[in-house]
């Protein structure tokens, strides 16, 4: 039967271009899990889209002398031109600025003050007199009182790591305009925590078993630690605001709202289909499970908070009070990506920015390199070496040679068409039976996150096609056993026809150009799933898809004989080593 399936990924900060720790880290591994699901006939909702709020958008806005919602919306297009570059097959990216977010987050605000969670209290915080409002900690410098370092930031200090207060500082200045803020009482809510401390233990207790290590032993330790409240509203313009009378001048946290986007943009792309209750299908199915994609700096948020805000609001938008949201099932957080040995940098131009490298390299081998060296279990290095080699080495030696070896020998000698196999031999059966086993053991490898080893596994199947061919009759003998020959050459197609989606998950655009050579005129994720960015036709210029489930094609081949194949051409393209030193030379300029 058909599951439900929600597929959540982090919202990036409209404050600057998305880069390969981003791919790498949430929307790769979460567009691969999505379109396995797809391919298996799952009901599929893959939402995310801009982080539009909060003090890193208007912390650039201030540096560009702009408005914070000029930030977000010039970052947010080039968010939306990006990803359908690459492939990340949403049914909506949408932004946090939408009527539709303002109001349900207002909505979760008053719920979660009606259900008591919500309370109040006074907090000091360092107001600038000229400027004549709350400085967020960001906007503070002064002398860490830890390690006497003249430079510390309001939230942290540089020197010596600690996490400071900004009311700590020494000598605190403002870094907008220099002047000595003071300090002054403000009010704000606090999310109550330690209410949910009980449910939130017997949440991660239940899901111990399927969660990565890293991701739950911190989430058990957060709770350990001892629970706090929150604030969760803030002495900021830019963001959405409190829904209370006399609360004009601060807004919700955008952390506090946020992590809502997945839920509300479920709304959202329900609303956009004409079938508005449809999200219920995700969010109040017991069956259904949400997955959130994420990097490991946002766990606390996912595991912990955002968890209690959807126990808190319980029945929300439902008749029946006693059911209950879905908490998600599984967060399967990745670790970071390094380049050439050393941290990303957004002020050091350490990075591998994608609007740029996707000018210059075609977007499967981007998606296959950052998947072969996905930080799934600890931070790894991403490596212009690295990237060529396994270009050269392992897509187009093994896999598109392979393919396009076969497909350019049918067409040449059987007439441009499927050859007939008549009796298949021994060894062909064994294959075929190796390369369908793929759909059971690449396919268990996908459905538990393990992504880096379930393309170990296909690719290393697509080896054994190779070894098979070196073994078989086709090439000395087409000339005089041309039967002999025609039985390997299906083989091989039928096996390539399975490799084919066993690896469009992580290579969409060529398994698709693949499929078109094999002779079928359907597509490969069905009519549906085309990348394509409807510009104009929704309301949040979004790229929406319609998730109705792709035909099941997770299952192994029947190629046809006599099929038809298109005109072959290679998949990919071999890669310079030259490459190396010319991207290497960008990195920190
Ligand atoms: N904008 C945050 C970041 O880039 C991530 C937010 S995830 C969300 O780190 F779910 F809260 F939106
Ligand atoms: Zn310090």
């Amino acid at each position: 039967m058909a599951e439900y399936i929600h597929v959540s990924v982090a919202w990036p900060y409209a404050n600057g271009d998305l880069h390969i720790g981003h791919l790498a880290g949430a929307y790769l591994p979460a567009d691969i899990f999505a379109r396995y699901h797809r391919l298996k006939g799952n009901h599929v909702l893959m939402v995310s889209g801009s982080d539009a709020h909060g003090t890193p958008i208007t912390v650039q806005a201030d540096k560009e002398g702009v408005l914070p919602r000029a930030v977000f919306e010039r970052y947010h297009k080039r968010f939306l031109q990006t990803q359908k570059d690459i492939g990340i097959s949403y049914d909506l990216f949408t932004h946090t600025d939408t009527d539709n977010h303002h109001r349900i987050a207002q909505d979760f605000f008053t719920r979660l003050l009606e259900n008591k969670y919500l309370y109040r209290e006074t907090q000091r915080q360092l107001y600038s007199v000229t400027e004549r409002r709350f400085l967020p900690d960001r906007y503070v410098e002064g002398t860490c009182p830890i390690c006497g370092y003249k430079e510390a930031r309001g939230d942290q200090c540089d020197n010596c790591g600690n996490l400071l207060n900004a009311t700590e500082l020494i000598d605190p200045r403002s870094k907008t305009d220099g002047s000595t803020p003071e300090v002054r009482e403000t009010e704000h809510y606090f999310l109550d925590l330690p209410a949910f401390t009980e449910r939130l233990t017997a949440y991660l207790n239940h899901n111990k078993e399927h969660w990565r290590p890293n991701v739950i032993n911190f989430a058990r330790n957060f709770i350990e630690q001892g629970l706090q409240g929150r604030p969760i509203t803030r002495d900021i313009e830019w963001g959405i605001p409190v829904p209370l009378p006399g609360w004009e001048q601060k807004r919700l946290y955008v952390w506090f709202e946020a992590v809502m986007g997945y839920f509300t943009a479920s709304v959202e792309w329900a609303h956009n289909a004409g079938q508005p209750d449809a999200w219920k299908q995700w969010w109040y199915n017991p069956e259904a499970k949400i997955y959130n994609f994420i990097g490991k700096d946002n766990i606390p948020f996912h595991t912990i908070i955002w968890q209690a805000e959807l126990l808190g609001v319980d029945g929300i938008y439902e008749d029946d009070p006693s059911r209950h949201l879905n908490l998600p099932f599984d967060v399967p957080a990745n670790e970071f990506m390094n380049i050439e040995g050393a941290q990303f940098s957004k002020s050091r131009n350490w990075a591998v920015w994608l609007p740029d490298i996707l000018t210059r390299y075609d977007p499967d081998p981007i998606r296959y390199y950052a998947t072969a060296v996905m930080p799934e279990t600890r931070d790894t290095d991403f490596t212009w070496e690295g990237f060529v080699s396994r270009n050269n080495e392992e897509l187009v030696s093994w896999w598109g040679n392979l393919a396009n070896r076969v497909l350019s020998f049918a067409y040449k000698h059987f007439d441009g068409a499927v050859p007939d196999p008549g009796a298949l031999r021994p060894d062909d059966q064994a294959l075929l039976e190796q390369v369908e086993r793929g759909f059971t053991t690449v396919g268990d490898l996908l459905g538990g996150v393990k992504l880096r080893a379930a393309l170990g596994e296909a690719m290393a199947l697509a080896r054994e096609v190779n070894g098979y061919l070196d073994r078989a009759p086709w090439f000395g003998v087409i000339k005089h056993d041309r039967q002999a020959a025609a039985t390997t050459v299906y083989t091989a197609l039928r096996a390539i026809d399975n490799l084919k989606v066993l690896l469009a998950p992580y290579l969409p655009h060529t398994c698709e150009r693949l499929h078109q050579l094999l002779g079928y005129d359907s597509q490969l994720f069905g009519d549906q799933h085309i990348v394509t960015y409807q510009e104009g036709a929704r309301p949040h210029d979004a790229l929406t898809y319609d998730p109705t489930p792709a035909t099941g094609r997770w299952t192994p081949s029947a190629l046809p004989p006599d099929q038809k194949l298109r005109k072959p051409s290679p998949l990919f393209k071999k890669l310079d080593e030259s490459v190396i030193e010319g991207e290497r030379a960008r990195l920190g300029k």
